[in-house]
């Protein structure tokens, strides 16, 4: 999704731009663009259709230098991938402009723009915004040309403006997507998330919801939503600038995949004490919340939902609490009935999902009993906005598609559900032995990932096809999904996810030699069921690829090929069973040469709608 960075500072600031721009690479995009104003104060730009290495080779032939500049990675919404389109924005050489977000009314700007004279050079709904601004500056001061246009805007937008006329000057507003403020000595900067800063800063202050600031060198104001003064905490992020390298792993998401041992024993610590969960991981007022839930709400999109399903199984069987799950950009747009005593839970990694924020603050009017976040940053939206959180705290999750984060959901998933399980009545026994099952996951996760080589040699069979099937039934169904959700994103193989016992009513019809089915199939009380379903594809010559434990007795035979990669069956399994459907996906991905890190089309943060 599009990335924003800006600086204002006493050096050149394109360096410190571009390596913003390269810290944002990991949100998805497909062109990019620098401005800033040069000594003449003219405005130079610079912009590429394609990656930020590109941009960097053009400004290593031409410079560009400025003590104050704009950039952006752009992740096209209206208007195709091209220059013309890419960011920044200029209006009449005077105003430059980075966006992201959308502009929903912007046809009906963009007639009035034309009507009154402006000409318009791209495609996008970001241009509407440069030209009011500048429509809006007619003798007025920048600042209050900025409050005036903004105005007129309905939709999201995360900007970064700068202006010839006044070269010290950036301004920077939000409503409705992330934007964070960088301070420095004597220096400050703006972009999408702290990432992009760290080389330069550990210093930020998060804007809120209608903030605009006004940023020189040497001094920053912001104006809430009702344009009064006010002063915004500055938080001192614990991140390393090297927090986003490979460690040696060929891409990030393998570096991911292969650390989710310690991510997951990470999101565990200080979260248990004495063989009991501590309440207090969600929040202060946690336990009090809690004792009066009846049922729970949960509300995710892609990867983040696939958590909330398993979760529904866990609640519903160790808990004895109803539980409804649903993708955040249906729930929105539809009415919900809302039962007393109904705790709604969000899931979301990065906190910013637009679709996943605007379940929340539709949820916050609608006789909820409390909201609580599961979200993997610190300082997100999502978790500033929600009245109870958990932080996964996996570390920063640089490839698009969503691996560890996944796997410390479900683990915040997990304590959840034994701490709303206390609530009703659970033993202390099966608190301490729930609790245990969780100790247990960093070791066997470790188990799992020594299967590597066997599923690489595995991926090898997945090069020339074109469509997957994966089954798996129970709490393994949402793990089938992720697994097939993992291979379109990264391979880019069509693959569905179907309950096992489905198979028969449709899916059924597509298995052929051609179509290669993937079964996740635990010693539970399911496997024998899930047997049978299997011998229905092999019966169709279907070729199966089975993970499955030590107790499943089903072995490799001709059609068959089984990978046991667990010696027992417990609550872990979906936690489990999704590393070795992730390792899949990454080696065929691998094999077709695929952009693992950033699959075409995809990006890590969607904070538009
Ligand atoms: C995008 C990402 C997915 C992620 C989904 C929800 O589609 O590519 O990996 O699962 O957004 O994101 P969230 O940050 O809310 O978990």
């Amino acid at each position: 999704m599009c990335g924003i960075v800006g600086a204002v500072a006493q050096r050149d600031v394109s360096p410190i731009l571009l390596e913003g721009l390269k810290r944002l690479e990991y949100r998805g995009y497909d062109s990019a663009g620098v401005a800033v104003i040069d000594e003449n104060r003219s405005l130079q730009r610079t912009r590429v259709q394609g990656k930020v290495g590109q941009l960097a080779d053009m400004l290593d032939t031409n410079p560009l230098d400025g003590h104050i500049g704009i950039a952006h990675t752009r992740w096209a919404t209206h208007g195709k991938p091209d220059v013309k389109n890419a960011h920044p924005h200029i209006c009449k050489d005077t105003i430059a402009l980075v966006h992201n977000g959308i502009i929903e009314n912007h046809e009906s700007l963009r007639k009035q723009q034309q009507q009154s004279g402006f000409e318009i050079h791209s495609e996008t709904d970001t241009e509407v915004i440069v030209n009011a601004i500048y429509a809006c500056l007619d003798g007025k001061d920048f600042l209050q040309a900025v409050f005036n246009a903004t105005e007129q805007l309905e939709g999201a937008y995360a900007i970064g403006v700068i202006n010839v006329n006044e070269p010290e000057r950036l301004i920077a507003a939000r409503k409705g997507s992330p934007l964070v403020i960088g301070v420095g000595i004597g220096e400050y900067f703006i972009a999408s998330d702290v990432f992009a800063l760290l080389p330069v800063t550990q210093q930020f202050i998060f804007l809120e919801e209608g903030d605009i600031a006004d940023i020189t060198r040497d001094k920053l104001i912001i104006y809430d939503a009702d344009r009064r003064v006010v002063d915004r905490k500055i938080n001192i992020s614990e991140l390393s600038a090297d927090v986003a390298d490979k460690s040696g792993y060929r891409h990030y998401m393998l570096k991911e995949i292969f650390s989710q041992p310690e991510a997951i024993a990470a999101s565990i610590e200080g979260r248990i004490h004495d063989d009991k969960v501590a309440l207090d991981a969600f929040g202060e007022n946690a336990e009090k919340v809690f004792s009066q839930v009846k049922s729970v709400k949960i509300v995710a999109c892609g990867t983040s939902y696939h958590a909330g399903l398993i979760a529904s199984y866990w609640l519903e069987e160790i808990a004895d609490i109803p539980c409804n799950v649903e993708i955040a950009s249906e729930f929105r747009y539809r009415k919900s009935v809302i039962q007393e005593g109904t705790l709604f839970v969000s899931i979301s990694q990065s906190g910013e999902t637009a679709d996943t924020l605007a379940a929340l603050y539709l949820a916050k009017q609608s006789g909820f009993l409390s909201t609580l976040a599961i979200c993997n940053v610190a300082e997100s939206s999502l978790t500033r906005d929600s009245d109870l959180v958990f932080l996964t705290n996996a570390g920063p999750e640089i490839g698009v598609a969503s691996t560890k984060a996944f796997t410390t959901q479900l683990v915040g998933l997990f304590l959840l559900v034994v701490a709303l399980a206390k609530s009703q009545d659970l033993s202390e026994q099966a608190e301490s032995d729930y609790v245990k099952q969780l100790m247990s996951l960093p070791g066997r996760a470790n188990h799992i990932l020594q299967y590597k080589e066997a599923i690489e040699t595995m991926a090898s069979d997945f090069s020339d096809k074109h469509h997957a099937l994966f089954l798996g039934r129970g709490s393994l169904l949402p793990v089938a999904m992720e697994g097939a959700l993992k291979l379109k994103e990264i391979s880019y193989i069509h693959a569905e996810a179907y309950a096992a016992g489905e198979l028969k009513h449709g899916p059924l019809a597509l298995v052929d030699a051609d179509m290669p089915v993937i079964a996740v199939a635990p010693n539970d009380h399911l496997l024998e069921k899930l047997k049978s379903n299997l011998q229905e594809v092999r019966a169709r010559g279907g070729k199966l690829y089975v993970f499955a434990d030590k107790h499943s007795q089903m072995d490799s035979s001709e059609g068959v090929q089984t990978l046991q990669i667990s010696n027992e069956y417990d609550y872990m399994a979906p936690i489990l069973y999704t590393i070795p459907l992730q390792l899949l996906a990454y080696y065929v991905a691998v094999i077709k040469g695929a952009d693992i890190d950033q699959p075409r089309n995809l990006a890590k943060s969607v904070t538009v709608e």
